[in-house]
């Protein structure tokens, strides 16, 4: 059993209670420290096997400001992907230079892709028509394409974004010509992109993708007498959720993947196209944790366990019966009773989990919901007119609020028309 990275945060039980008293629950929470261990442990796996890479961090994941600024302070490096333009504005009010970040649209309107082009990012286009509303706007001198490799990976089916039944990407048997046409109206350079699932753990499933993917890119450098500047394998890096997973081995993950450049393009790696990466998941999913209150608890066919905290804080669970982990913070019983985790929304869906062990818990009880940094925050909302919590970042005993919590007021703000 793998120990969790935040289990000293966890444990220290009167910090926790501090917080919990200072700036209300639920709280999402995130370690500093974390964040930037994350991001050095990923951008030197893969600058060990990849002379020339970027990473592009993905803000869909977290969009918080302060959770950018941080990652960029580990990595100067450091690019975004976005996908709204929303996410361009989050990743430029953090300090990324957006030329060195990409957007990756789908089904976009003239309106995102005119603010992805005035941006000075690059245009990564999910379909040859998403290159006919470009070109009403500009023709920039560099795009990439979105494959999609005609299989799909992921931890869920609802996360799984290749493969026959995916809205995203351009078939193989497809993309040679998109290049055609795309090199006719006068783009000059090019890459490939590809990002397939989300949230996998088996390094085979990634050597196979990026076989898919090269297998595309040596047919579009052929159709188009070109080579490719860079080829983005995406991501879908997953992090263990439950106690009995391992975590990725990143530097071995890097080094299968070098293994297939060698054998696609050669022994010099310097005439190899950029490999570049969209993390989102593995850089801040286990830096975060959501601090929850009990506020309810009740013995009805089954037993409930009901938390302050819902689906409208985290949708994972309701959404695609994702499991996160549940840690009652403070002094533990040894003996333990069987719950359905709720929040106070008014729709049966709204689990934290199901049949999940708590040993003896309260009303007034906080526990934490583990590994909630990535697709936590950044999908929540607002049903039932519930506000939205507050985000703390936490250096050792050093606690910044990054963002307040929402007031019954904000919600309305709008309709002061
Ligand atoms: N690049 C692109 C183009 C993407 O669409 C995504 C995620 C990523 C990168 C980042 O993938 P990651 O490193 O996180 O695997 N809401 C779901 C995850 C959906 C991911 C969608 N795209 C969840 O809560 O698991």
């Amino acid at each position: 059993m793998n120990k969790h990275p935040l289990s000293n945060l966890i444990s220290n039980q009167d910090l926790l209670k501090k917080i919990a008293e200072q700036f209300g629950t639920p709280l999402y929470v995130y370690s500093e420290n974390r964040l930037k261990a994350n991001i050095s442990r990923l951008s030197t796996a893969i600058g060990n096997s990849f002379k020339n890479h970027q990473v592009y961090y993905a803000v869909k994941a977290n969009s918080n400001i302060h959770i950018i600024a941080t990652l960029k302070e580990a990595l100067h490096n450091l690019g975004c992907d976005c996908s709204s333009p929303g996410e361009l504005y989050a990743a430029k009010k953090s300090g990324i230079d957006l030329s060195k970040s990409v957007y990756t649209g789908n089904y976009e309107s003239i309106e995102d892709l005119k603010t992805a082009y005035k941006s000075d990012c690059e245009i990564n286009l999910d379909d040859i028509n998403s290159l006919n509303r470009l070109e009403t706007i500009g023709i920039p001198e560099y795009i990439s394409f979105r494959l999609n490799p005609g299989k799909g990976h992921g931890r869920f089916k609802g996360i799984m974004t290749g493969g026959k039944d995916s809205k995203f990407g351009i078939p193989k048997e497809k993309i040679t010509n998109a290049y055609k046409i795309a090199k006719k109206i006068g783009i000059k350079r090019f890459g490939l992109q590809c990002h397939a699932g989300s949230a996998t753990l088996d390094i085979d499933t990634f050597r196979e993708i990026t076989k898919l993917v090269l297998d595309s890119a040596k047919d579009i450098e052929k159709c188009i007498n070109q080579k490719l500047e860079k080829i983005s394998i995406g991501s879908g890096f997953g992090i263990p959720y439950k106690d009995n997973e391992t975590p990725l081995d990143l530097d071995l993950l890097f080094q299968k993947i070098q293994n297939i450049f060698y054998d696609y393009y050669g022994q010099d790696s310097s005439d190899w196209p950029t490999l570049c990466i969209e993390p989102g998941r593995i850089l801040v999913a286990d830096t975060g944790f959501i601090l929850t209150r009990v506020t309810g608890k009740k013995s009805s066919y089954k037993n409930f366990i009901g938390l302050d905290a819902g689906m409208e804080t985290l949708m994972r669970p309701a959404l695609y019966g994702a499991f996160h982990r549940v840690q009652k913070i403070g002094k533990e019983s040894n003996s333990t009773s069987t719950y359905d985790i709720t929040g106070r929304i008014c729709e049966n869906t709204d689990r934290i989990s199901e049949n999940y062990n708590l040993p003896k818990i309260e009303e007034g009880d906080l526990c934490a919901i583990m590994d909630t940094g990535a697709y936590g925050y950044s999908m929540s909302h607002n049903f039932n007119t519930r506000p939205r919590p507050a985000e703390i970042l936490i250096n050792n005993e050093n606690i910044k609020l990054i963002r307040k919590r929402e007031s019954i007021e904000d919600l309305f703000s709008g309709c002061d028309v």
